[in-house]
C-alpha cells in the first residue's frame, strides 16, 4: 500500500510542479458556501483537467438531492457486527455518490466514538468502542473507495458532545451562553488518545482512506484544525496518513497557522459564520503568505499533492479522465434554476438531472443492514416471533415512531420527530426517497395471516388508546429518541440529548398500553441509549426490540423480524446503564467559565469497560443481543502464528523524497485578479491578488514555524509509525483463534461471536476485557460453523506513555469467546513470557 502511496505522490506532484501558486491554492480552499453544487467545492484548474472537487455528505447517504438510498445509520450498522455486510454498504453508498458525481464523501463516521449517551452525533458512528469502530470505519472506507470515491473520515478527534463545538453557533443560541470565547476543549490524555480515540482511525488510515475532516472543538486547548501535535505529529508522522486533512465546515481558526499546523484544505472556504461574505482564512490570503514568504511554498506543495494524490492511490478514481461533474445541487431541488441558487446569482440553467442512484444492490443492502441491525432484549415466554397459531388474532400498533410524522419524511436535515425516526438529524440525514413505516409494514404482515389489525397515533389520550390495548390480544408500541447536529435545535435539544428519556410521551404510553393488554411488545427506535426502568419489569411487556435508526425501510425491517422472517441477529452497540449517573453528562453548562474545559477523566475506560472496572451491573450490556434460537459453543482453539515481541521493530525508513517542485516565489503580478477573464461571483472565494502593491520578498528559508514543528525531512519514522495507520508489525498476526458454533434451537439464525481480551497488569492496569474480534455466522438448526479472529500484534498491546510506543506486557492474557461482553461462553488463555 505505501509504494502505491508512492506512485501515487509522483504523479501528483507531476502534476503540482506544472501548477502556478494559485493554481495550487485553489485546490486548498472552498469556493465558498453556496459557490458551487456540492456542500463542499474546490477551486479547480481547468488547463490541468483537474475539475473542482465536489465534497458532499455523507455517511448514510448522499446529501440534499433526490432518487438515492437511505442507508441505515452508522450505528445500525454498527449493531450488525457483519464486517462483509458493512463493506458492502460502504460500496452502495460509494456507488450512489459516483452516480451523482461526488468526488469526496464526508464520512464514515468514527468520532464521536459514543463517551457521552447523550452526544448528538453518536448514531452517526458504530458504536462505543474503538475495536468496533476502527473495523466498521475501515470496512467502510474501503467500500467507497472501491467505487472510485474518496472517503473523509471524521471528526478527528474529540467532537464528543455538540455543545460549545463552535463559538458562533452557541453564543446566538440564545440558551444564556453569550460569554462563550472559545470552542470546548476535549481534554485527551496520551493512552486514551491512543487506546482508544485515535485507534478507529489509524484502521481507516491502513485502509487507505485518502483524507480526515478535523473537527471543531479543541484538543488539549488548541483547536483541532491548528493543533501541530495532532495533525503533523500524530496524524501524518505517527499513524502515516498520506492523503488531505480538510477542516469542518468553518473550524479554521487562522491562516498561515493552521496550514504550518497541518490542515491542507479548508472548507467551506469562508471564516465561520461569515457565510456569504467571501472572506477566508486562505484563498487570497493564502497566495499572499506564499509570496510574501510567511509561509513556504513547499508547505504549499504538499498540500495540493496531498489533495491530488487519493485520486492516484485509489485504483477506481480516474481523476482525470473522467467527465464526471455532480449531476445535482445541493441548493435547490428544481431542475432550472438560478447558476448560484444559494447567492441568487447567474443566469437560469440546469441544476437537477435527477439522475437515480439507487440499485437493487443498494436496497438489498439497506434492508440487510436494517434487518440485521435489530436487537432483541427481551423476549419472555417466547411470543416472538408473533403467529396467528399462537392465539394473536387482534394486533394493536402504536406509538409516534410506528406512524408518519404529520409534517411529513423530509423535512430539513431530518429535524421532525413526532413520526418514524429514519435517522438523527444534522449533515449526516439525507432525504428519504419513501420510508416504509412500522405501521404499514407491520399491518401487512398481520393481514397476511388473517390478524386483524388496529392503530392509533395517539400518543396524549390514554384513555383512548388503553382501550384499543383492552381488545388487542397484542400490542406493538414503537417508540424513540432523537438527537442531532448541533446547529439544529429540536424541542429545547440542542444536538445533544437533554435526558435519556423517551420522546412523545413514550413511557407513559408504554405504562398504559401494559396496563391493559397482556402482550406488550416494545420497539425502542432511537439514536442511542434510553431509560427502560419505567416499564421494562412489567410482566405485560413480554417483548422490547431496540434499534438504531434504519433508514427508509425501517418498517419491513421490524416487521420482518417481528414475524419471524428474519431471526433478530443484531447486539447492542454501548451498555444501557441503569442508572444515569453511570453515564458521563454533556457539559451544557458555562457557569462562569467562557472556555469550557471537558476533561476525559474515563480515560481508556469508555463504555462497558467502566461497568466492567468498576463492576456495576447495567441493564443491558455492550454486545447483548437475543435470537429466537439457542446457540452453543466449544472447542476453543488457539494457534501461535508468529510470536509476540514485547517491543516493536525498528520500521523501515521512509520511502525517499523526490523533491523537484520549484520552490522560488515568482512574480506576484502572476497572481493578480484577471478581470478581464473573470467577472467576480459574490461570496465567490477566488485564489487571486486583489492588490498589486504586493511584492514578493527575497528566499528566505528562515519561517517561523510553530512550536515543536520541524520541517526538516526525517529519514527514521517514530517507533509507533512507519505504515499507514502506524507501524506495519502492529497487524502481524500473532494468533489465531476460532471455535465451533452449533445452532441447537429451531431457527436458522446468525450468532455473533465476540472475542474479549483481557490483559495482564505487569506493567499497566488494563480494563477487565476488550473487544478485540467478532465473527458472524448464519447456521441452520441442528448445524455447526466455525467462528474465526485473528489477534493481531496490536490487539495485544498497550500504549506506554514514557516509550511513546506499543509494547506488549509479559504474562497471561485471557481469551473469552463471548456472547455479549457479560456472557462469557468459553475461555482460553495466551502465555507471553520474557
Ligand atoms: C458537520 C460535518 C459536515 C459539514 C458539512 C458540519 O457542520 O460537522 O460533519 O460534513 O458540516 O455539511
Amino acid at each position: 500500500m505505501d509504494r502505491i502511496w508512492q506512485k501515487a505522490y509522483d504523479k501528483a506532484r507531476k502534476l503540482v510542479e506544472k501548477m502556478s501558486i494559485t493554481e495550487k491554492v485553489n485546490l486548498t480552499t472552498g469556493t465558498g458556501w453556496g459557490s458551487g453544487p456540492c456542500i463542499g467545492n474546490t477551486g479547480s484548474v481547468p488547463r490541468l483537467g483537474i475539475p473542482s472537487l465536489c465534497l458532499q455528505d455523507g455517511p448514510n447517504g448522499v446529501r440534499f438531492t433526490d432518487f438515492i438510498t437511505h442507508f441505515p445509520s452508522g450505528l445500525a450498522t454498527g449493531s450488525t457486527f457483519n464486517k462483509e455486510l458493512i463493506y458492502l454498504r460502504g460500496k452502495a453508498l460509494g456507488s450512489e455518490h459516483k452516480a451523482k458525481g461526488v468526488n469526496v464523501v464526508l464520512g464514515p463516521t468514527v468520532g464521536p466514538i459514543g463517551l457521552k449517551a447523550a452526544g448528538g452525533r453518536n448514531w452517526e458512528s458504530f458504536g462505543a468502542d474503538p475495536y468496533l469502530q476502527g473495523i466498521c470505519g475501515a470496512a467502510t472506507v474501503e467500500g467507497i473507495q472501491d467505487e472510485g470515491v474518496i472517503a473523509c473520515v471524521r471528526h478527528l478527534i474529540g467532537n464528543e458532545q455538540e455543545h460549545f463545538r463552535q463559538v458562533g453557533e452557541w453564543s446566538d443560541e440564545g440558551g444564556g451562553w453569550e460569554n462563550l470565547q472559545s470552542s470546548i476543549s476535549a481534554n485527551i490524555g496520551d493512552r486514551a488518545m491512543h487506546e482508544i480515540y485515535l485507534w478507529p482511525f489509524a484502521d481507516t488510515i491502513r485502509a487507505g482512506a485518502g483524507s480526515i475532516m478535523c473537527s471543531y472543538n479543541q484538543v488539549n486547548n488548541t483547536y483541532a484544525c491548528e493543533n501541530s501535535y495532532l495533525l503533523n505529529y500524530l496524524l501524518k508522522e505517527e499513524l502515516g496518513f498520506q492523503g488531505f486533512v480538510v477542516s469542518d465546515w468553518g473550524a479554521q481558526h487562522t491562516g498561515v497557522e493552521s496550514s504550518l499546523a497541518g490542515l491542507d484544505m479548508t472548507m467551506p472556504g469562508e471564516t465561520f459564520d461569515n457565510w456569504l461574505s467571501g472572506k477566508s482564512y486562505w484563498g487570497p490570503l493564502l497566495t499572499r503568505a506564499v509570496y510574501n514568504q510567511t509561509l513556504p511554498q513547499s508547505r504549499l506543495n504538499d498540500m495540493a499533492i496531498r489533495i491530488l494524490a487519493p485520486f492516484f492511490a485509489i485504483e477506481a478514481c480516474n481523476l482525470l479522465q473522467e467527465n464526471h461533474h455532480p449531476s445535482f445541487s445541493s441548493w435547490t431541488f428544481h431542475t432550472f434554476g438560478q447558476e448560484f441558487p444559494y447567492q441568487h446569482y447567474g443566469p437560469i440553467m440546469q441544476q437537477n438531472w435527477h439522475v437515480d442512484a439507487r440499485s437493487a444492490f443498494s436496497d438489498e443492502i439497506a434492508l440487510s443492514v436494517a434487518k440485521e441491525a435489530i436487537v432483541l432484549l427481551k423476549n419472555e415466554g417466547h411470543n416472538l416471533p408473533i403467529a396467528k397459531s399462537d392465539g394473536i388474532r387482534r394486533v394493536l400498533i402504536a406509538g409516534a415512531g410506528a406512524g408518519p410524522d404529520p409534517k411529513g419524511y423530509n423535512c430539513k436535515d431530518q429535524r421532525c420527530v413526532e413520526g418514524v425516526l429514519t435517522s438523527g438529524w444534522g449533515s449526516a440525514a439525507v432525504n428519504n426517497p419513501y420510508v416504509i413505516t412500522p405501521y404499514e409494514a407491520i399491518q401487512e404482515k398481520a393481514i397476511e395471516q388473517g390478524i386483524v389489525v388496529d392503530y392509533t397515533s395517539d400518543v396524549w389520550e390514554l384513555d383512548n388508546v388503553g382501550e384499543l390495548a383492552d381488545y388487542a390480544d397484542m400490542a406493538i408500541v414503537v417508540v424513540g429518541a432523537s438527537s442531532g447536529e448541533g446547529y439544529i435545535e429540536v424541542d429545547g435539544n440542542f444536538g445533544d440529548r437533554n435526558n435519556l428519556t423517551l420522546w412523545n410521551n413514550g413511557d407513559e404510553l408504554i405504562c398504559a398500553i401494559a396496563e391493559r393488554c397482556r402482550k406488550t411488545i416494545v420497539i425502542v427506535n432511537s439514536v442511542g441509549p434510553v431509560s427502560l426502568d419505567k416499564w421494562i419489569d412489567k410482566e405485560n411487556v413480554v417483548a422490547v426490540l431496540y434499534s438504531a435508526p434504519l433508514g427508509q425501510f425501517v418498517g419491513k425491517a421490524m416487521a420482518e423480524v417481528l414475524f419471524g422472517e428474519f431471526n433478530p441477529s443484531g447486539k447492542l452497540p454501548f451498555t444501557i446503564a441503569k442508572k444515569k449517573s453511570h453515564y458521563v453528562p454533556i457539559i451544557s453548562d458555562l457557569e462562569d467559565c467562557e472556555n469550557p474545559q471537558d476533561n476525559f477523566d474515563r480515560d481508556i475506560y469508555l463504555d462497558y469497560r467502566f461497568f466492567d472496572k468498576h463492576t456495576i451491573k447495567p441493564l443491558y450490556e455492550f454486545g447483548y443481543g437475543l435470537s429466537y434460537t439457542s446457540f452453543t459453543l466449544c472447542d476453543l482453539k488457539i494457534i501461535e502464528i508468529n510470536s509476540p515481541s514485547e517491543y516493536l521493530p525498528y520500521p523501515e525508513e521512509y520511502l525517499p523524497i523526490y523533491n523537484t517542485c520549484e520552490d522560488d516565489v515568482c512574480d506576484p503580478e502572476d497572481a493578480l485578479f484577471p478581470h478581464d477573464e473573470i467577472r467576480p461571483v459574490p461570496g465567490f472565494i477566488y485564489p487571486y491578488l486583489y492588490n498589486e502593491n504586493i511584492r514578493s520578498v527575497e528566499d528566505d528559508e528562515n519561517f517561523e514555524y510553530p512550536k515543536g514543528y520541524n520541517p526538516d525531512q526525517k529519514t527514521c519514522p517514530p517507533l509507533a509509525g512507519g505504515g499507514l495507520g502506524g507501524n506495519p508489525a502492529l497487524w502481524d498476526v500473532l494468533y489465531e483463534v476460532s471455535a465451533e458454533v452449533k445452532n441447537d434451537g429451531k431457527y436458522k439464525g446468525g450468532y455473533v461471536a465476540q472475542l474479549y481480551i483481557e490483559f495482564p497488569s505487569t506493567i499497566l492496569l488494563s480494563p477487565p476485557k476488550v473487544l478485540r474480534g467478532f465473527d458472524k455466522v448464519f447456521i441452520e438448526p441442528n448445524e455447526s460453523k466455525r467462528v474465526k479472529f485473528e489477534i493481531l500484534h496490536r490487539d495485544l498491546s498497550i500504549w506506554d506513555t514514557e516509550s511513546q510506543s506499543w509494547i506488549i506486557q509479559t504474562g497471561t492474557y485471557n481469551v473469552y469467546i463471548a456472547s455479549s461482553s457479560r456472557r462469557v461462553e468459553l475461555t482460553g488463555e495466551i502465555d507471553i513470557g520474557c
